[in-house]
């Protein structure tokens, strides 16, 4: 059975100038923690992370009390016990589960992945020989695409000729229409303070540009440079055409 294509979406960072666009960085992060993270780990995000340039430019100390929202598990202490304590900026992220176990046990036997990667790792490219017009196409919104999809995905219609096991939920842009994932997201669910419209639509573009932004923290600083490099080889070259000049000047 084929799957519907993943609609494309303008994402403010696409492009080799795109950069994240704060305020759905602020918001998708808001998502994440009031949706996603009772499901979801971001093992690879430390509350850090949240005041470094690039990212949804919150100051330290917001981070800190960002932070400190958490129940983070540490120890043992001096009696040689675990214990849980505030979060600090240099926490990561605390996992929903224990283990993989605990996470397929709650989920109908799908252990729901670790979103820090999730956008890169549902980029899929394309097989030998055609992976050479990736470069020309949008391949860096492929796996934001198919996040913002899978979230939009969820319908109540089964269309004919699809069966959905107990447990599992159609879903339109899945691969095999089957996941075990319940519909995450519904309008009105989580509130917005600077007055962005709280539709699904709009949930699952914040969240999804968050969750591009933990898998490339650091794309902009990447592209300035990528740019810098362009213009100094450009500069150069024309200086080696010039030193090429005078160097065979009476060469002839
Ligand atoms: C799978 C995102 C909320 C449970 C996934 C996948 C993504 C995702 C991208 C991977 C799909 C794939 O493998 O291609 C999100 C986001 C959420 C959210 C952004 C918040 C808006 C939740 C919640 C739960 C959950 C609240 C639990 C109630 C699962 C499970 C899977 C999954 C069990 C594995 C599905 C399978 O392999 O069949 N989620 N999720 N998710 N999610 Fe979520």
């Amino acid at each position: 059975e084929g799957n519907d294509r993943p609609p494309g979406n303008k994402w403010s960072f696409s492009g080799p100038f795109g950069k994240y666009d704060r305020g759905a960085l602020q918001r998708g992060l808001k998502v994440y923690k009031e949706v996603c993270s009772s499901c979801h780990g971001l093992s690879y995000i430390a509350f850090r992370n949240l005041a470094e340039a690039g990212g949804p430019g919150y100051s330290v100390a917001q981070a800190a009390a960002f932070a400190s929202e958490y129940k983070v598990k540490d120890g043992p202490n001096d009696a040689g016990d675990m214990f849980e304590r505030p979060g600090r900026p240099a926490d990561y992220f605390p996992s929903p589960f224990p283990n993989e176990q605990a996470a397929r046990a709650a989920n109908g036997g799908a252990a729901p992945p670790d979103l820090s990667l999730i956008t890169k790792a549902r980029s899929y490219g394309r097989g030998f020989p055609w992976f050479i017009f990736d470069f020309f196409t949008q391949y860096q919104e492929q796996g934001p695409d198919y996040v913002a999809a899978v979230l939009q995905g969820f319908e109540d219609k089964v269309p004919e000729g699809v069966t959905i096991p107990e447990g599992s939920y159609y879903n339109k842009y899945f691969p095999g229409h089957a996941i075990k994932m319940p519909k995450p997201l519904s309008d009105g669910q989580v509130t917005y303070d600077d007055g962005s419209p709280t539709t699904v639509a709009q949930y699952s573009k914040d969240v999804t540009t968050f969750l591009m932004w933990t898998a490339e923290p650091h794309m902009e600083a990447r592209k300035r440079l990528g740019f810098q490099v362009f213009v100094f080889l450009i500069i150069f070259a024309g200086l080696m055409y010039f030193t090429k000049k005078k160097v065979w000047a009476d060469s002839h």
